[in-house]
């Protein structure tokens, strides 16, 4: 099925009946303020199993469980400590998870045998009406095939899924455009596994100190949140990342086009228009990161194979957002930095 929710009227039908199917243990596609998930029961194994062969995603990645609300977060966990309550209070609905300890409700393939649980509540009119009518908590992972960037449209969620989920709720273009930061609860001080939509910053003014994960930083670090040790984010053709200027990144364009490579460059409009490459897909601006982030996987994937050999992208200040665009982008680019 497919369900394009550009229509009041409908709404409600649509809805129910995408509902209906996820209470039939089938996975739905829906969109979230973050990035389109796609869902299954997180009670149940059986559904949840489809999500992992759905996007070919492996076993021992934890999948986050969405809820319709702080009620709801607390049914699925052992206890809340103070910090979570208050990052519960200021962040949701919004782009957090929580990693909390579980109290076994939610099925044992969601949390992939781990002790403890990620809940998040999204902050998208679809998604809560789904779960809202659903009546379930909802196991969801992005909903692009493992290894690819993340889907901010329903084309994105088509082209990788079509044939293999039950549905796809069509909500248009996501908003934060990157995913949910990932805060691990269940220790003294609160710890960022994956950095996201809600900034360190952010986080710091409600909870005072916040920890990052020695293994965001430093590669040889085992990283605490499984998926983020998996291949992601990767586009059709390899991606570089270029540290340094404009007269730097044009170098290493021609280059490369006299090596007969055909080269693709994605950079902030300021950069872009000191380049000359032969294909070019601006994606924001520097002045302005939040619309980096919500360009960011659609020009990742607007890059095809029989158009270019390398994409070469702008190397963008690891500041606000910027951390979580970098984070991303050097998993791209499988960590290829050039910048000499
Ligand atoms: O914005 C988002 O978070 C999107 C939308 C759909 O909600 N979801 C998303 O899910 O990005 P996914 O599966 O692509 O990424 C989940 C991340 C993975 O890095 C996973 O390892 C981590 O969260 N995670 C989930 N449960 C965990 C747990 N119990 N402990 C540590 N990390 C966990
Ligand atoms: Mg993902």
């Amino acid at each position: 099925m497919y369900w394009k929710i550009d229509d009041k009227e409908n709404i409600d039908t649509q809805i129910e009946q995408a509902a209906t199917l996820l209470r039939q243990q089938e996975v739905v596609a829906f969109p979230t303020e973050t990035v389109y998930g796609l869902g299954a029961d997180a009670t149940n194994s059986a559904a949840v199993e489809k999500i992992f062969l759905a996007k070919g995603r492996p076993s021992d990645n934890p999948l986050i469980v969405h809820v319709s609300s702080p009620h709801e977060v607390s049914k699925y966990v052992q206890s809340i400590p103070e910090p979570a309550k208050k990052l519960i209070a200021a962040f949701m609905p919004g782009p957090l998870t929580v990693i909390l300890e579980s109290n076994g409700v939610i099925a044992e393939n969601v949390t992939a045998g781990l002790e403890t649980v990620g809940v998040r509540i999204p902050d998208h009119p679809v998604a809560r009406l789904l779960l809202e009518k659903a009546a379930i908590p909802l196991a969801a992972p992005s909903a692009n095939r493992s290894g690819k960037p993340s889907p901010t449209n329903a084309v994105h969620v088509h082209h990788d899924l079509n044939g293999k989920i039950a549905g796809i709720l069509d909500g248009g273009q996501t908003g934060v455009g990157l995913e949910s930061t990932v805060v691990d609860c269940t220790g003294d001080i609160p710890m960022i596994l994956r950095p996201g939509g809600v900034t360190r910053e952010q986080l710091e003014a409600v909870v005072g100190k916040v920890m990052v994960d020695p293994a965001l930083v430093q590669s040889k670090d085992k990283p605490k949140s499984p998926g983020m040790k998996y291949n992601h984010y990767e586009p059709d053709v390899p991606l570089w990342l270029i540290k340094g200027n404009a007269n730097f990144f044009q170098k290493k364009i021609n280059q490369l086009t006299e090596q007969g490579k055909k080269v693709g460059v994605m950079a902030s409009g300021e950069l872009a228009e000191q380049l000359k490459a032969p294909i070019t897909h601006p994606c924001g601006s520097r002045q302005n990161l939040s619309e980096v982030a919500i360009q960011l996987y659609d020009t990742l994937r607007s890059f095809k194979q029989t158009e270019v050999d390398v994409i070469l992208c702008e190397f963008f200040e690891e500041i606000g957002v910027g951390q979580a665009i970098m984070n991303r982008l050097q998993k791209a680019a499988s960590r290829t930095i050039v910048d000499k």
